[in-house]
């Protein structure tokens, strides 16, 4: 049984999902592969991802709950943990979606959904399960309450640069981080989600709209409140202001923040000028684009 999950970007409210609150976010066409056969013992051949963590305990959950047989399981990724595109989601949906369909057992994607996100909380405690969503459903999402809400939004289409930054976020120390500035200075951290909260719900409509101008500016405005928080960081902001001022329409950070990637919205006109701005801001641009099928 072989199956392949997409990775994900944030493209609206990162860590105000944490909480609760909605974001939006899109599937890209990097993938993982997972294969699974039925055999006498568990083995892993995993050269495709550094997930292993995820990957046994995906397998140890599944053995456990429908007391199923060992499995061999092989992973190959045209991605890595390296740029922050969910890994460790994509190997988690792959291998319950595999495991599942090989062993005949009938689950749909929301169910399969409340699966894997136990798995990761089993295994990192904490994170809003919106990128599971992205590997799950595909496309581009509205998220909400840690999965109750799970909505495609249907768009005209948008042109995204992603830039990498070179360095890595640490998405749990960061987001612990996060929880720690809520206890301290609540009424700010709370302020600041509820107005990303209006900006997610704003861009989810202009997205619809394909109203890109607007989706810029909201960009925009969603990263001036990242950095209000403190999660952007130098080399972000080298690569976001390169983007701007060579026209693209909005700029933000994708992710927990700290490194990983930016994404620009651009037009079709000005792609190249942004991605060279970006490599001349010493970023990486990484060809991937939106709107990926889901788990395959
Ligand atoms: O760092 P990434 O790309 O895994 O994104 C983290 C997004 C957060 O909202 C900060 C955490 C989460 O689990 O939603």
């Amino acid at each position: 049984m072989k199956v392949s999950a997409p990775g994900k970007l944030m493209l609206f409210g990162e860590h105000a999902v944490v909480y609760g609150h909605p974001c939006i976010v899109t599937a890209v066409n990097s993938r993982l592969t997972v294969s699974v056969e039925k055999s006498n013992t568990v083995e892993f051949h995993t050269p495709g991802t550094n997930n292993h963590e995820f990957l046994q305990e995906a397998v140890r959950y599944a053995t456990e709950r429908w007391n199923i047989s060992s499995v061999t399981i092989d992973v190959s990724s045209s991605f890595t943990g390296k740029y922050g595109f969910g890994s460790s989601a994509a190997v988690t949906v792959a291998t319950m979606k595999a495991i599942t369909d090989l062993f005949s057992i009938p689950l749909s994607r929301h169910e399969l959904f409340q699966h894997c996100y136990q798995i990761v909380l089993n295994v990192q405690k904490i994170g809003s399960g919106f990128d599971l969503a992205a590997s799950l459903f595909g496309g581009t999402i509205y998220y909400e309450q840690f999965g109750k809400i799970i909505e495609p939004v249907e768009h005209p289409g948008y042109e995204l640069v992603i830039g990498y930054t070179g360095e890595k976020a640490n998405t749990v120390s960061i987001v612990e981080e996060i929880a720690q500035k809520k206890e301290q200075y609540p009424e700010k951290v709370e302020r600041i989600f509820s107005a990303i909260t209006d900006l997610v719900h704003n861009a989810r409509k202009k997205i619809e709209e394909g109203d890109v101008e607007r989706v810029g500016k909201l960009m925009d405005y969603n990263q001036e409140y990242l950095r209000d928080l403190g999660v952007s960081s130098e080399k972000l902001e080298a690569l976001i202001q390169a983007a701007k001022k060579t026209g693209a329409l909005g700029a933000k950070l994708s992710g927990a923040g700290r490194g990983d990637c930016m994404i620009a919205l651009v037009s079709k006109e000005k792609r190249r000028q942004v991605e060279q701005a970006i490599v001349n801001a010493g970023g990486e641009v990484l060809s991937v684009s939106p709107d990926a099928e889901g788990v395959l």
